[in-house]
């Protein structure tokens, strides 16, 4: 009996093992690691972008479906996560099944870099730098003028923010992009200040 006890958790450890190495391996593997955002943090960033009741909200890269899900339930936006790695995706899927905003959340596996984001209203990116220079390009090209970009700890090296909060680390963009970059937004702020 104390054997088959023994037996039974050793491979519920295994599966848990598994799943958790597949939950944080996998995303590697599309060059970003999965990291949360704290959630004063997007709430921070929604609101830089002032995301309104019923605009469409786009994630690259929906990790655990927390940006979607705050996105509709408390700025009543419409909100599509991408994700790449299926763990993440599944559990998205799930959260969202459950959360009782589905009519407005959406979850879609799916590399960022083939999505269409001709109709967002805000994009929400948690990415890297060399990601953004590779994304920059497309999403200057396809999001319509006004849509918003806040992205989280990394800037578009080609364009200047219109805001830029130091202490969260997060720089938000109106389409279409200004050039220049950070040097450009504080050589602005610095001509306001004199
Ligand atoms: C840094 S986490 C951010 C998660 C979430 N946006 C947040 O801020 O809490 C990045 C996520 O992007 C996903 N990802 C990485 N590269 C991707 C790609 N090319 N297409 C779609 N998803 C990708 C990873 O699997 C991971 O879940």
């Amino acid at each position: 009996m104390i054997f088959q006890i023994f037996f039974v958790i050793l491979y519920i450890a295994a599966i848990l093992s598994l799943l958790y190495g597949l939950w944080t391996i996998v995303p590697f593997f599309y060059g970003l690691p999965w990291v949360p955002t704290a959630h004063d943090r997007v709430r921070r960033a929604l609101e830089m972008v002032d995301l309104r009741p019923d605009e469409l909200l786009y994630d690259l890269g929906a990790g655990d479906g927390r940006i979607i899900l705050m996105a509709a339930k408390d700025f009543g936006a419409r909100a599509i996560g991408i994700e790449a790695s299926p763990m993440q995706f599944a559990f998205t899927w799930l959260r969202i099944f459950f959360s009782g905003v589905k009519s407005k959340v959406s979850v879609r596996r799916e590399n960022f870099y083939r999505t269409e984001f001709s109709d967002a209203d805000v994009i929400f990116a948690y990415l890297t730098s060399d990601q953004a220079i590779r994304l920059q390009d497309d999403l200057a090209s396809q999001l319509k003028p006004g849509a918003r970009v806040v992205a989280v700890a990394f800037d578009f090296p080609d364009w200047k923010p219109n805001d830029f909060d130091e202490g969260y680390l997060l720089f938000s963009y109106t389409m279409p992009p200004q050039k220049g970059g950070m040097l450009a937004y504080f050589t602005e702020r610095e001509s306001e200040l004199e």
